[in-house]
């Protein structure tokens, strides 16, 4: 598998760390291992990472790719369930924790799994390719208004127009592929500027599909219960749904007294990554330590 993922904030992610000799460290959004290379190539005595990652596929390479280092121990399996996966390696506590979310470039570009709206693919968009919630169950079987609140969770401001044309061409045919689903939203919707009409679309399908903005919200009450006083917890969001439930479940910790939030303002990657890779342009940081 090529990698043709770029690693987001790099530097500034394993920087934030703030790692320390002994330490043990979850890389929970494993895709290609770019910040557990970063911590690993920063040479600090007897430091472990334990990877997670939900796509079997990604999973695979991974192992492979890693499977020299004696350091890195990696599962298939959700992020949610990171502090069963600590206990299960035996440990209390960690140092830290990275979520950089969504998904990988490989998946959008090369997975064949309908993740993109430029390549005409089965509608898929699972990440964990054992579950059963596919793009094409839930645009032929959804009912309306349920079409509506997914399209309308990410902003859509023509989820009303998308929704019913979605059950009106279901009627006469099955929807099979992305571009099928991107004639449906074209109809209804032009292009303005450079944004791809069905972008919202097809990101409110992924996030259904893949319960993300839920499966945030527990992922970051479990990492809670792992971090070690000083832990930090590192997170990357690349849409407002995500953020927006980052900040505030950070905010209503931090009131609580139990951590204390390291960034006021949400970290940007600088202009020069912007510029060489594009898709990190909606990456925001957010670093919080436990006390
Ligand atoms: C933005 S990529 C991370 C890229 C990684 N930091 C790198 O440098 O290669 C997000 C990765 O997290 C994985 N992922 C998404 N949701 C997950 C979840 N709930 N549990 C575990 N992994 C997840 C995706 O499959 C994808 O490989």
């Amino acid at each position: 598998m090529e990698n043709i993922h770029t690693t987001v904030l790099r530097s500034e992610v394993v920087d934030a760390l703030n790692l320390k000799e002994n330490g043990t460290y979850i890389d929970a959004t494993f895709g290609f291992g770019g910040h557990t290379k970063e911590i690993i190539e920063k040479g600090i005595s007897n430091i472990k990472v334990i990877g997670i990652e939900v796509d079997k596929e990604i999973y695979d390479n991974a192992k492979n790719l890693f499977k020299s280092s004696k350091n890195v121990f990696i599962y298939n399996s959700n992020f949610i369930d990171v502090a069963d996966i600590v206990v299960s390696c035996g440990l209390d506590k960690v140092d830290g924790i990275i979520f950089d979310l969504g998904t990988n470039l490989y998946q959008i570009k090369e997975s064949g799994r309908g993740f993109s709206f430029l390549k005409n693919e089965k509608l898929d968009m699972r990440l964990d390719l054992d579950s059963d919630l596919t793009a094409e169950k839930i645009v032929n079987s959804y009912k309306r208004e349920d079409l509506e609140r997914v399209l309308k969770s990410v902003d859509e401001r023509f989820y009303r127009p998308i929704a019913k044309k979605i059950t009106e061409f279901r009627k006469k045919k099955r929807i099979v592929t992305t571009d099928e689903l991107v004639e449906i939203v074209e109809s209804v919707k032009y292009r303005k500027g450079k944004i791809h009409p069905a972008t919202l679309t097809f990101m409110a399908l992924r996030i259904e599909i893949n319960q993300e903005l839920e499966n945030i919200k527990k992922a970051l009450e479990n990492s809670l219960k792992i971090l070690n006083k000083k832990g930090r917890l590192v997170v990357i969001t690349f849409h407002s749904g995500e953020d927006r439930i980052v900040k505030n479940f950070f905010r209503e910790k931090s009131k609580e007294g139990i951590l204390k939030i390291i960034n006021k303002k949400v970290i940007l990657p600088a202009r020069q990554e912007q510029k060489e890779n594009p898709p990190s342009r909606s990456a925001k940081m957010r670093v919080v330590e436990i006390i």
